[in-house]
């Protein structure tokens, strides 16, 4: 195993996912875990996180300087790799020029992390501190023209540190450096598979519940979809799935959701759903601010579900879709909030039952897809587009209502519809139509108008955390806005969004 350090920053999650699909088993811990308990799990190699602190502030998040004696390899990245060097003296400062984003490194000959990596390799870089000069005992093993440490290492402590950061898609050979720290320098052999997680998971969830009913919020998306089939899989119709259509789906994506896990499904399991489109437009109504608008929405889920959870009386168990990525962010919370995010704020608090079950808590995403594959789970299901719990009530900026959930239903589904007609889709991270609230003025038919205009947004990415403004054929984007202004009633302008995240994010609140 290797254990991923926190120090705070935004891609740590990114890190320990990276080593997973090393095949090498990897958790995320605090930065502040004891060296006991670090010693306990008996690490292969500990990799410490970047962050957004300066190592020589007094409240920085530090760690003890014995870690480094411990004989268990470490790589340190970004602030990681900044802290490592305080702590065993050499100099951090601010660097004179911060670099940001893609940047070619210069890379010496002859460091194991490095085997097989061009000279000269292009890596993502987001610091405003930098490594002056390396600790004594350690070799400076790569460099920039304004970062004379962008790498250093020393063999002999099984120590090595990076600026910059492999673990993002866009240091092109950072997948190699990261599997040549877990393999070379830490000797993992790379055995660990998840191809029996669902055969086993099932087989334990049967075992638990024994005769007990169990309850699940079931949302659609992939990761409460997947949870449900488990469950249905082990324990059929003692399960019974809740659904509630907050009227911020995308189009027909309800009855989409109705027609998979409903009676006319194929799974065993009971289903009900709750339409509380009106229920939620009003309390959204006059609501502008987006972190108000995530927690009315994430908070109004919670109590309608409590509602249908009261009817059914006391259960044994309540499902929640957690995965990985969630339990990291709600248990570690060292990251910055950027946006508090739907799926984890929070349980009901009068729903009758006795304990939770999480059967997807120790996966990626991605790894969720592949065990809903093995689960024989349709493609198009396990492959949907990612979609945020709080729906179109994100993607129309400002306040909500139920004309502006149609303008923004009906311009995305002719969106999706020309992306996958053009065949484009498959190479697009996450695609879809929002709501500026924005109106200007336009002509139709010789008539002044004064409507709305809609954003198109294509992102490319693979982690969701960093994300590329996508190339859409202009014949394809030229069709879909005069598609849009043609046949979607209120909106007389279609822009489209050219900006990376960062600076921007995804979604628009
Ligand atoms: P941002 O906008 O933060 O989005 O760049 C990154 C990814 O997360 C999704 N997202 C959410 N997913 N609940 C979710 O389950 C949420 O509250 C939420 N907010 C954003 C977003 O669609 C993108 O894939």
């Amino acid at each position: 195993m290797v254990i991923v350090l926190d120090f705070g920053g935004q891609y740590n999650q990114l890190i320990a996912r990276r080593v997973r699909e090393c095949n090498v088993y990897c958790e995320v811990h605090p930065h502040s875990m004891s060296l006991d308990a670090i010693k306990a799990m008996n690490p292969k190699g500990i990799i410490f996180t970047g962050g957004p602190n300066s190592v020589y502030k007094e409240d920085s998040p530090t760690c003890s300087k014995e870690i480094f004696e411990m004989g268990i390899p470490i790589l340190g990245i970004c602030y990681g790799s900044q802290l490592m060097s305080h702590l065993l003296g050499g100099s951090v400062a601010t660097a004179p020029v911060s670099e940001y984003g893609k940047t070619e490194v210069d890379i010496e000959e002859g460091s194991c992390i490095f085997e097989g990596i061009s000279k000269k390799t292009i890596c993502w870089m987001s610091h405003t501190d930098y490594i002056e000069s390396a600790p004594e005992g350690f070799t400076v093993t790569a460099h920039t023209p304004v970062c004379p440490v962008a790498a250093m290492e020393c063999t002999d402590k099984k120590l090595y540190a990076v600026q910059f950061h492999p673990e993002v898609m866009h240091t092109q050979e950072g997948m190699k450096m990261l599997s040549n720290f877990v393999y070379n320098v830490c000797g993992c052999t790379g055995d660990w598979k998840m191809a029996s997680f669902a055969e086993t998971t099932i087989r334990e969830l049967r075992e638990k519940i024994g005769n007990g009913k169990v309850l699940c919020a079931l949302s659609g998306g992939v990761d409460s979809s997947v949870a449900a089939v488990m469950l249905s899989k082990a324990i059929g119709k003692q399960l019974t799935c809740v659904f509630v259509d907050h009227g911020l789906l995308r189009k027909n994506e309800g009855d989409e959701v109705e027609e998979v896990f409903g009676p006319k499904g194929s799974y065993e399991l009971n289903f009900i759903r709750i339409n509380a489109q009106e229920r939620f437009y009003s309390k959204l109504a006059g609501i502008e601010e987006p972190e108000q608008k995530r927690k009315i929405i994430g908070e109004e889920f919670i109590r309608v579900f409590e509602e249908e959870a009261q009817k059914i009386g006391s259960v044994d168990f309540l499902v929640q879709g957690t995965i990985y990525p969630d339990v990291i962010e709600s248990g570690l919370g060292k990251s910055a909030v950027i946006k508090s995010h739907h799926n984890v704020g929070g349980l009901p608090d009068y729903v009758d039952f006795k304990e939770i079950i999480e059967p997807l808590r120790l996966l990626f995403k991605d790894e969720v897809r592949k065990v809903g594959l093995e689960l024989g789970i349709p493609e198009y299901l396990v492959f949907r587009q990612p979609f945020p719990g709080p729906g179109l009530g994100i993607r129309i900026i400002g306040d909500v209502t139920a004309e502006k959930v149609r303008i923004v239903q009906d311009a995305d589904a002719i969106y999706r519809e020309e992306i996958a007609k053009a065949g484009v889709d498959k190479t697009l991270g996450q695609y879809f139509a929002a709501l500026s609230n924005m109106r200007s003025v336009g002509v139709m038919g010789d008539e002044r108008t004064y409507d709305y205009a809609v954003v198109l947004r294509a992102v490319s990415t693979s982690d969701f955390m960093t994300a590329e403004a996508a190339p859409i054929p202009w014949d394809v984007l030229h069709l879909v806005a005069s598609r849009i202004v043609n046949e979607v009633k209120g909106v007389n302008r279609v822009l489209y969004d050219c900006t990376g995240k960062p600076p921007a994010t995804i979604e628009f609140e």
